[in-house]
């Protein structure tokens, strides 16, 4: 029988629906929820027949509920404010992405991980999934030698109302960080430098730029191409995107949530040089998204193992949205810097 953990978790709003059942499944003793609408927390706790305090105080709750971790679901305006006073009292943290709402904000949670010497790892959810994991282990197992170009083209035309309406740069700020991790997490390449270009094309129902143009330099020279829009009526995209990585001996595809398809060259004569199929990898992964982000910080807590999105990691996918934002609002090149 494994070790039963217990966890505090901050924020009871609609992503919490996707964490009560995998804390369950672990299993982890949810002990408190804590949101500002204490009645969110008592309403989340009677449907999932918790046996946990519901609070409206924060501070109160950390002070006196033992824990061996929060989990953070609030907003990303909050996250900075609830993981460092979670850090601060003692706690390991796991928070939803976007790991924060400025990169200041993200550079003073890892230095509080340093201080504290608490571990802050952000759930970038679609790392979880077999199918990203097949595509990685394929792309990386050297069939398509150097990496040299990644594609990820993501076109739909949902109308969410609320506050994605109002923001200014909707697309890149709220989901393009899933696509951006993802081209890090495929590729273990980081980011450089990027030319970014915001738009809101004709009849848009979002206030500010919806779609966009991101051209980024990834290491290794390899350079990484984002096109997409939450403004374009037909033939949608999957919310994973449309991926293509070409290496110097082939490419290889994930489209459509199909499991990947590719060629490597089989041998180098003639015009086109003949192809044969690549090699499509197996993926270990059992538990998916969220479940499989808490298997990483309850391995952590079992045996010390760093989980792959720990604050140090995570930080370079959140700098590429900001640096992406701010490169479209001045015209030009920017060097991502941590
Ligand atoms: N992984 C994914 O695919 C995915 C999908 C949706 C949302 N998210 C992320 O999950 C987070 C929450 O999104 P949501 O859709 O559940 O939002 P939501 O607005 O439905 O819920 C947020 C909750 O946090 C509470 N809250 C806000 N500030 C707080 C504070 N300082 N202290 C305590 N409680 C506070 C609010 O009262 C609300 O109940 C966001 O960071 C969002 O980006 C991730």
């Amino acid at each position: 029988m494994s070790q039963t953990f217990r966890a505090i978790v901050v924020g009871a709003g609609s992503i919490s629906n996707a964490w009560f059942k995998p804390l369950a499944e672990e299993p982890v003793k949810v002990v408190a929820v804590v949101d500002l609408n204490l009645q969110a927390a008592k309403d989340q706790i009677a449907k999932y027949e918790l046996d946990a305090i519901a609070s409206d105080d924060l501070d109160q709750t950390l002070a006196e509920i033992d824990a061996d971790f929060v989990i953070d679901l609030t907003i990303p305006e909050a996250h900075c404010m609830v993981c460092c006073k979670a850090m601060e009292a003692g706690f390991h943290v796991v928070s939803e992405k976007p790991m924060a709402a400025s990169m200041d904000e993200a550079r003073k949670m890892v230095a509080t991980s340093e201080k504290t010497g608490k571990l802050y790892m952000v759930s970038q959810s679609r790392r979880w999934e077999p199918i990203h994991d097949q595509y990685r282990r394929s792309v990386t197992n050297g069939q398509l030698g150097q990496l040299t170009t990644v594609n990820c083209d993501f076109y739909l035309a949902p109308h969410f109302g609320g506050f994605r309406d109002q923001m200014q740069s909707p697309l890149i700020l709220d989901m393009a960080i899933h696509h951006f991790d993802l081209a890090r997490y495929f590729t273990n390449a980081d980011p450089v430098a990027v030319y970014a270009h915001e738009f809101n094309p004709h009849g848009s129902w979002y206030k500010g730029d919806v779609a966009t143009t991101c051209i980024f330099e990834m290491s290794n020279g390899m350079v990484f191409t984002y096109r997409g829009s939450w403004c374009a009526q037909g033939c949608g995209t999957s919310w994973n995107g449309h991926w293509r990585i070409v290496g110097e001996n082939g490419t290889i595809l994930y489209e459509k949530d199909q499991p990947p398809t590719g060629e490597v060259v089989e041998k180098a004569e003639g015009f086109f040089y003949p192809c044969k199929d690549a090699v499509i990898e197996d993926s270990p992964i059992e538990h998916k998204t969220m479940r499989g982000a808490l298997r990483e910080m309850l391995t952590f807590l079992r045996d010390g193992t760093k989980p792959q999105t720990e604050c140090h990691d995570n930080i370079k996918s959140l700098a590429m949205v900001f640096a992406a934002m701010q490169s479209s609002r001045e015209g030009k090149r920017i060097t991502i810097e941590i």
